[in-house]
């Protein structure tokens, strides 16, 4: 695959963990209903070690992307590289295997745990699966993953629904972690607990990375998140990258008006009285693909050129790109 241009600090000797280029996802629905494209030529790529966030509305095609990139659902066309090693096309068996060092972990965290499960039979599960540990070393592993993610050994007898919602988050990270992974996704690993544990999750997230190297794709509403745990942020619309960069970088210089949107939207405590929320109206449309920039209706600063095709990426720093006919020019919303 030819070198990724996004999605990287740019640091020399760095090495690769993920590169997608051209990823495209349609959904094929009944007949009567338009199909969904959920994701529409995504290229990004992500050192190893560090983290890129993604950052858009409901229905934008974050997960998609996820699901894409651990070979849980097929793509359409585009290629995706996951340490080293080609997903597409790959046979399922071969993916079966490697899954084991990319696990996924997801928003509801009692959903993801099965309810039969005591919490040590829930961690022991993927170590059956993709080790050959048994008895007494698989005991030790089960614990040792515990403590790793600070849960008492006593909460091992215990079932998902004797835990609080952080601790059975904690209990799908250990999961995940069984098999010694080094690429974990995280799909809004926080968005369903108490705002008092998110950040208890994500300063465990970032001491896991820390320890075992890992690489991460953090996919998140909450900007506070994105801001404390990654390194690159993409902005995702309807399908689309519309804005990708480091993420200091991003969002205190953001060059496309969707980002301007999402950012005024989280620094007004009333998302009505934020810059662009009066001018940025609608939801995102999936299924409507007009030939020319997908943001359009519901952008305040569109012309008439905006209609005529998908804006290219333009360069507005080093490594911070933005596909908007006017992304090298700052716009004051206060006026
Ligand atoms: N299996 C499927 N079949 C049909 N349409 C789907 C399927 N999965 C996702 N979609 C559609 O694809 C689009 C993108 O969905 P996706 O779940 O990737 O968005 P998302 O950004 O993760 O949203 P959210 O923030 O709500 O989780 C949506 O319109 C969704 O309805
Ligand atoms: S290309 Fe045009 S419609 Fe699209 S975001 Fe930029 S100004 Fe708005
Ligand atoms: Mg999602």
């Amino acid at each position: 695959m030819s070198s990724l241009p996004m999605g990287n600090t740019g640091q020399e000797g760095a090495s690769i963990a993920i590169a997608v280029e051209g990823l495209t996802k349609t959904f094929h629905t009944r007949r009567g209903i338009p199909n969904v494209v959920a994701v529409e030529d995504v290229s990004f790529s992500v050192e190893t070690g560090s983290t890129l966030g993604i950052v858009g509305e409901s229905g934008s095609g974050k997960s998609t992307v996820a699901r894409c990139l651990l070979g849980l659902t097929p793509v359409d066309s585009g290629a995706i590289e996951v340490l080293g090693r080609s997903l597409v096309g790959a046979p399922a068996k071969q993916l079966r295997s490697w899954r084991s060092e990319m696990q996924i972990v997801f928003q509801e965290p009692y959903e993801s745990l099965d309810p039969r499960y005591r919490v040590h039979q829930a961690v022991a599960e993927p170590l059956l699966l993709h080790t050959d540990l048994r008895g007494d070393v698989l005991g030790r592993k089960v614990l040792d993953l515990l403590e790793h993610v600070s849960l008492q050994p006593e909460l091992a007898r215990r079932y998902p629904h004797e835990l609080s919602g952080g601790q059975q988050q904690r209990v799908n990270i250990a999961r995940a972690l069984a098999t010694s992974p080094k690429v974990l996704v995280l799909d809004e690993p926080t968005a369903s607990l108490d705002v008092s544990v998110q950040e208890g999750v994500l300063r465990l997230l970032l001491a896991l990375q820390e320890e075992f190297g890992l690489t991460y794709v953090l996919i998140s509403h909450d900007l506070t998140a994105i801001r404390a745990v990654c390194e690159q942020v993409a902005v995702m619309y309807a399908g689309r990258f519309v804005e990708i960069g480091p993420v200091d970088e991003v969002l205190s210089n953001p060059r496309h008006p969707y980002t301007e949107f999402l950012i005024g939207a989280e620094l007004s405590v009333d998302p009505d009285v934020s810059p662009l929320a009066g001018i940025v109206r609608g939801e995102v449309a999936t299924s409507e693909r007009p030939p020319g920039c997908l943001f359009a209706p519901r952008c305040p600063m569109r012309v008439d050129q905006c209609e005529e095709g998908r804006p290219l990426f333009e360069s507005v720093a080093p490594d911070h790109v933005a596909a908007c006919l006017f992304a090298d020019r700052s716009v004051d919303w206060s006026d």
